[in-house]
């Protein structure tokens, strides 16, 4: 028995017309004859037409691009073109989402300095990150923790905040890898004023201010593991609110304000196994900043106990500290960092550059906040 069926015939006698019932008729033969045949999928060309039924005994028929379904014998096909229509669209979505996923993240991995949480005057802790390019600023995704005074570092190209103050010591980490912020692995030691940096391709948490003391401790993140571990090196000398900064091979802690209260002039730098006692500060200083620039080790601005410093000295193994020229103004809270090969530094008001020997003002700062953390990313 072979019917003759051209895409023309089936799309006019599926309608209602008069021949209508042959085609039906013809349907329910072929019906029967599947059912007989067994379960399974069965196809059966004729002509330009294609004629498919399932296991459940639902009915394809197809002719070019004309596809009919039939469940029961009900004709679905409206309902199946929407559900396709929707699987498209959910695709073009999924695309979608990926492609801002990409674009987000190339946004954020071309180098910026990145600004981690702070607060302002007697205002608790923030939780907002904002990005700078080199001309200007925009805010980036939330840290999962709002915290100031945290400890923060870029490790194994992902961002690390931890430790900081927001109503009481802090001991938790947020790890950002460019596009999302994720909650890592809480410190030993609950602190805030502590120091983050990666020395050797390790990310040491060491120093701070904990419930009871200042803190000498030192922790290493174990990446494997994703927890802290409290070393058996810490610092000769309990500090909080040191610079820190690797120069010359070796991570240096600098100044900062120790126990019984009172600002340090002392230097320790760490070779990995232990700490060694380098020359001292000409200028006792805590909340300063450090950096390593145009081959010496940069300290800029803090506190000295009793008022905001302009002054800035740096060192070099062959010369130990000598005085450079001073800011071009004190700020209460100071990060520096070297963006784009040159020396910036991030204050409450303004960011100030070094322009040969002398420190100008490149910009504002976008919020008047005070004790964030900052890094290059990546
Ligand atoms: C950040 O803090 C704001 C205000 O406290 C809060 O509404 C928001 O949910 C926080 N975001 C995250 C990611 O925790
Ligand atoms: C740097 O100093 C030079 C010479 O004094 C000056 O022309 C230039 O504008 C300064 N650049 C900035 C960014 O202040």
């Amino acid at each position: 028995m072979v019917r003759r069926l051209n895409s023309a015939g089936l799309c006019g006698r599926l309608g209602l017309g008069s021949g209508g019932w042959e085609v039906l008729l013809w349907l329910l033969v072929l019906l029967s004859l599947l059912a007989v045949r067994g379960e399974g999928q069965t196809e059966v060309a004729l002509d330009e037409a294609t004629v498919r039924s399932d296991a459940q005994g639902n009915l394809y028929v197809t002719s070019g691009a004309e596809r009919r379904v039939f469940v029961d014998g009900l004709d679905v096909t409206a309902l199946a073109t929407t559900l396709a229509a929707q699987q498209a669209e959910l695709d073009r979505l999924q695309v979608q989402r990926a492609e801002l996923y990409r674009a987000v993240s190339s946004l954020l991995r071309s180098s910026h300095v990145l600004l981690l949480g702070g607060r302002m005057e007697s205002v608790a802790g923030f939780n907002a990150t904002l990005v700078f390019d080199g001309t200007s600023w925009s805010r980036g995704p939330s840290m999962p923790t709002a915290r100031y005074t945290p400890g923060a570092a870029v490790y194994r190209n992902e961002v690390y905040v931890a430790g900081g103050y927001d109503n009481a010591n802090l001991a938790a980490t947020d790890i950002f890898d460019g596009v999302a912020w994720r909650t890592g692995p809480l410190l030993s030691t609950a602190r805030h004023r502590l120091a983050l940096a990666v020395y050797q391709d390790r990310l040491y948490a060491f120093g701070g201010r904990a419930d009871l003391s200042v803190v000498s401790t030192m922790e290493v993140y174990d990446d494997d593991m994703e927890l802290w571990v409290t070393t058996a090196t810490p610092m000769p000398t309990a500090r909080h609110s040191q610079a820190v900064c690797v120069f010359d091979g070796l991570l240096f802690a600098i100044g900062g304000k120790g126990q019984p209260r009172a600002t340090l002039t002392t230097v320790e730098a760490f070779d990995g196994r232990t700490w060694l006692t380098m020359p001292s500060l000409l200028q006792a200083r805590q909340w300063a900043t450090a950096a390593a620039y145009a081959d010496k080790l940069w300290v800029m601005g803090g506190y000295d106990g009793a008022r905001n410093l302009v002054s800035v000295e740096a060192f070099t193994t062959a010369t130990g500290w000598v005085a450079q020229s001073p800011l071009y103004v004190s700020s209460l809270s100071v990060s520096a960092v070297v963006f784009n090969h040159r020396l910036l530094l991030f204050g409450d008001d303004v960011i100030q550059v070094l322009n040969g020997s002398t420190w100008t003002v490149l910009g504002d700062m976008p919020e008047p906040w005070t004790d964030y953390g900052l890094v290059v990313f990546p």
